[in-house]
């Protein structure tokens, strides 16, 4: 079989990660795949920093766009980040001109995902994005694929490194939030912008991801309660600890009478569940299904190299043919989540 051959536009923290994957993998990458994987071009910003990657051969492109759109690629694997600009239009070149696409960028997806999921419809190639949501998780695909034989009722878990990083670390250490966000961002989980981490609206963002998947609705952050942990302080993580409660960021999706409510928040969970224990940089997504009964995926939700697992995760699947198309259909209506105050789980 031919080569499949990758533009890569973004080569920070996940694109850096997925460069070094795919030379150390590729040996085993070609035979998983039946056919070889190949770098062909890549874009950034800054073409003189030294990111500790081999890309001497790869051809250069100043213009992501112009990589998107080139005829020497067969998928266009986006990592820069952002919800409009050259993600976006790049994105919309490479589906346009008939190129399969991997990303990592929840927030473009949360803001443009219905549309451009029709666009890869429409031109007969795939829209991939297993790493947005949850970082090495495999969640896009057990959603769509393990479970697909079940009416899910409820998506609930942690959906941001960034703030369980910082939750944990100020329970454990008592550092100051300034400090724990710091260290998230030294080790690469936190957004360009760690507001988005911070306020809620990463983990919103990957909530509606997974809303449309789950319920077959179309993605909607519009109609999501946030609430961040930006005003969360030492003395709530202690407060909630002597009434026997740990603090997390939680996203939930669920159904209920009125219809789908979506809704990020802290919660104060209790000591001895499941969802308590998940630590640091880790993220849990439980899920509900009528036939499966309820199922919780542990695993890193950022970092690198474990979202280079998930990015290459969609490549290969493109390699082998049997990368999925789709976002969920418009079937179930979307509820405005109304708050009572910080609740328990
Ligand atoms: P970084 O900020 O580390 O890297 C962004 C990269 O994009 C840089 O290489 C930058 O170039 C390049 N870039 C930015 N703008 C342009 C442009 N106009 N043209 C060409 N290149 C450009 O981000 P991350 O790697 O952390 O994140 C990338 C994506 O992955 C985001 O969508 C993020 O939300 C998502 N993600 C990140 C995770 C993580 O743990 N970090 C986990 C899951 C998803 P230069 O290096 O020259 O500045
Ligand atoms: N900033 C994100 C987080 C990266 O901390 O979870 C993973 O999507």
């Amino acid at each position: 079989q031919p080569s499949l051959r990758l533009g890569l536009a973004g080569l920070g923290t996940v694109g850096a990660s997925v460069v070094r994957l795919l030379n150390k993998h590729s040996k085993d990458l070609a035979v998983r795949c039946g056919r070889p994987i190949v770098l062909r071009g890549v874009s950034a910003r800054d073409r003189t920093r030294d990111r500790g990657i081999d890309i001497g051969n790869v051809n250069w492109f100043q213009d992501p766009v112009k990589l998107a759109m080139d005829p020497g690629i067969d998928v266009f694997v986006e990592l820069m980040g952002g919800s409009s600009g050259p993600a976006e239009d790049a994105v919309r070149a490479a589906l346009e001109t008939g190129k399969h696409v991997v990303t990592a960028n929840k927030a473009l997806l949360a803001r443009h995902g219905n549309d451009l999921a029709r666009l890869a419809e429409r031109k007969g190639v795939s829209l991939n994005f297993e790493a947005a949501v949850a970082g090495g998780i495999p969640v896009i695909k057990t959603l769509r694929e393990a479970l697909a034989g079940n009416s899910v009722s409820r998506v609930a878990g942690i959906l941001n490194g960034t703030c369980n990083y910082i939750l944990t670390r100020m329970e454990a250490e008592d550092m100051s939030f300034g400090e724990c966000l710091k260290e998230a961002q030294r080790l690469g989980y936190a957004e360009a912008d760690p507001t988005f981490d911070v306020g809620g609206f990463d983990a919103a963002h990957k909530l509606a991801l997974l809303t449309s998947l789950a319920f077959g609705s179309e993605i909607d952050v519009d109609s999501i309660y946030i609430e961040g942990i930006e005003r969360i302080t030492l003395a709530d993580i202690e407060a909630a600890d002597e009434l026997g409660y740990r603090l997390k960021l939680l996203g939930i999706a669920e159904r209920t009478e009125s219809g789908i409510e979506q809704r990020v928040h802290p919660t104060m969970v209790p000591k001895a569940s499941a969802i308590a224990r998940i630590d640091g940089v880790l993220n849990a997504v439980a899920i509900d299904g009528d036939f499966v009964g309820r199922l919780m995926l542990v695993g890193p939700g950022a970092g690198g190299d474990a979202t280079a697992s998930s990015v290459v995760g969609d490549i290969a699947d493109i390699a082998r043919g049997t990368a999925l198309a789709m976002m969920g259909r418009p079937s179930e209506h979307l509820e405005p989540y109304r708050p009572a105050g910080v609740r328990a789980h």
